[in-house]
C-alpha cells in the first residue's frame, strides 16, 4: 500500500483537486487497491469547509468524481502515517517541514519536482486559472506515476 497525501495552504484548491485527480488516474490504471489517498493544508484556516467552487467545477467539467471533501491540517501523526507528502509549491514544503518536524525519512516532496520543469503550482485562490492549476497538476501526477512506476511499484 503506498500511502500518498497531497499539502496546499488552505486544502480547499489544489491539494484536493490533486487528491481526486490522483485517485482517477489510479482507478482507471486498476491499481485502487494499491494506494491510500487524502489531502492537507498547512494552514487551519479553512478546516471544515468544503473544496472551493473553481475546484469543483474544473474537476465537474474533467468528470472526475469527488467526495464530500472537509478542508483540515496537516498533523505530525500525517508524517508516520503516509509515504509520500507532496506540496503544491516550495513555501508548502516549508511549512510541512515546520509542523511536521524534519524529513528523516525522506517523505516530502514538491509534486512538480517529479518534472523535468521544477517549479510551483500557482495557487488558484489568487490567480482564479483553475485550468492552469489543473494542467500543472496533471503534469505533476503523470510524471509522480512514472516515477512510482520505475522505482516502487
Ligand atoms: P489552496 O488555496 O492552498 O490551493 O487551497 C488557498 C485557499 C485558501 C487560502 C489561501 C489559499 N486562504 O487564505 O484562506
Amino acid at each position: 500500500m503506498i500511502k500518498v497525501l497531497f499539502v496546499c495552504l488552505g486544502n480547499i484548491c489544489r491539494s484536493p483537486m490533486a487528491e481526486y485527480m490522483f485517485k482517477d488516474m489510479v482507478k482507471k490504471e486498476g491499481l485502487e487497491k494499491d494506494f491510500f489517498i487524502d489531502s492537507a493544508g498547512t494552514s487551519a484556516e479553512e478546516t471544515g469547509n468544503s473544496m472551493h467552487y473553481g475546484t469543483r467545477r474544473k474537476l465537474d467539467q474533467m468528470n472526475i468524481p469527488y467526495g464530500n471533501h472537509l478542508a483540515r491540517k496537516i498533523t505530525k501523526q500525517d508524517y508516520k502515517d503516509f509515504d509520500y507528502i507532496i506540496g503544491m509549491e516550495e513555501r508548502n514544503v516549508i511549512n510541512i517541514k515546520r509542523i511536521v518536524g524534519e524529513d528523516t525519512q525522506n517523505k516530502i516532496y514538491g509534486l512538480l519536482d517529479f518534472t523535468s520543469n521544477p517549479r510551483d503550482i500557482a495557487d488558484p485562490w489568487y490567480t482564479g486559472n483553475f485550468d492552469k492549476t489543473y494542467d500543472d497538476i496533471a503534469q505533476g501526477l503523470e510524471d509522480f506515476m512514472k516515477y512510482l512506476k520505475k522505482n516502487v511499484i
